[in-house]
């Protein structure tokens, strides 16, 4: 029998988590043991796996024992403290959150653009998964990177609420539930109304007046991809979507690079899928992108206002390749090539 491995999942009853290991489970993913890791509050309860009810446990100092790879969503915090406990009990941590991905001894790593940094790993026993948004563009840059090196990337995003987790879907339901028969909403999650809404404001404000959000656009595209010289701007959006990130992005190559050859490269490149008919009003949605894996490029067109520059619009899942399934192909070539 081929080997297997013990798998922690830390944050498993949150929205990430849950998705994680249904994406075990679909991959079929060689798992000896599964420990399912949460707060106080969840510990007790139970989690399907493949047919069969899980117990969650708490998360603590002792929860690492005898683990092979630990797979974080669980918040920074958690991970900034976790990670190295996990680390030094012999687990290798992916994590999902943003605690450890500009640390220069950390890969930060998009399988299908730089899966070559996953080695990198062993220093500190880290790999970092990408901000959700981040992820999907870079799938989309890569093929188009590597036909013409990158001057300077312009993004708006339009993000689902299932990237502020499980709490954010349920204050969309209910609001627009509320909305519709006249109520007012209730605000807990976001700072406004997020029902028939659209917020300019993901994560944090930071002094240069970007967000957190927007900044690890700009940080994160440049250590996956490789150049430091890459200028990226982005405004980070928050819409009335429950999965599915979809983002405007305007790119400016160093050389020439047509519409056509575009569409033709990415109709090739892992993980992308080309949707860009549009005698037939074929175009990426969001709605088309949930739970699928694929990132989905429509849109197509050569900027008209500036040379080497193009247009694409880009739809993922965010919760799928934007955050779990990207953790789990990760996981999947650490145990094919270094574990
Ligand atoms: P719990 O469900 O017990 O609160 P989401 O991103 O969907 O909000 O999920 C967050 C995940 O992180 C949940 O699984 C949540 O567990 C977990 N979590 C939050 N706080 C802690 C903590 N202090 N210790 C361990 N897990 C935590």
């Amino acid at each position: 029998m081929s080997r297997q491995f013990n798998v922690a999942v830390v944050g498993a009853t949150g929205a990430v988590g849950n998705q994680i290991l249904e994406v075990l489970a679909e991959r079929n993913f060689p798992i000896g043991k599964l420990r399912l890791l949460a707060s106080e509050r969840s510990a007790g309860d139970f989690l399907e796996f493949k047919d069969e009810q899980v117990m969650v446990e708490e998360l603590n100092n002792d929860s690492f024992k005898d683990i092979d790879i630990a797979l974080f969503s669980a918040g920074g915090e958690r991970s900034e403290k976790f990670c190295p406990i996990a680390a030094a009990a012999g687990a290798v941590c992916i994590d999902n959150s943003s605690a450890w991905r500009m640390d220069p001894e950390v890969p930060l790593v998009v399988p299908e653009v730089n899966p070559q940094d996953i080695g990198q790993y062993k220093t500190r026993g880290i790999i970092a998964n990408p901000n959700c948004s981040t992820i999907q563009m870079v799938v989309a840059l890569k093929p188009l990177q590597d036909c013409s090196p990158i001057k300077r990337v312009v993004v708006s995003t339009y993000q689902a609420v299932s990237g502020s987790g499980q709490k954010a879907v349920d204050e969309l339901r209910i609001q627009s539930g509320e909305l519709l028969n006249g109520r007012p909403a209730e605000c807990k999650v976001y700072p406004h109304q997020i029902g028939f809404n659209c917020l300019p404001h993901i994560d944090a404000f930071l002094e240069n007046g970007y967000t957190k959000e927007e900044m690890k656009m700009v940080n994160e595209t440049r250590k996956i991809l490789g150049d430091a010289g890459i200028r990226v701007t982005a405004t980070t959006v928050r819409v009335p979507v429950f999965y599915g990130h979809s983002e405007s992005v305007n790119v400016e190559f160093e050389g020439p690079i047509s519409a056509a050859r575009a569409r033709e490269v990415l109709s090739q490149a892992a993980g992308v899928e080309v949707v860009d008919d549009l005698a037939n009003n074929d175009y990426p949605m969001p709605i088309d992108a949930a739970g699928r894996d694929a990132t989905l490029v429509g849109r197509i067109r050569e900027d008209e206002s500036c040379d080497n520059a193009l247009n694409l619009w880009v739809v993922a899942d965010n919760v799928r390749k934007g955050a779990a399934t990207n953790a789990v192909q990760i996981a999947e070539i650490l145990v094919a090539e270094h574990l």
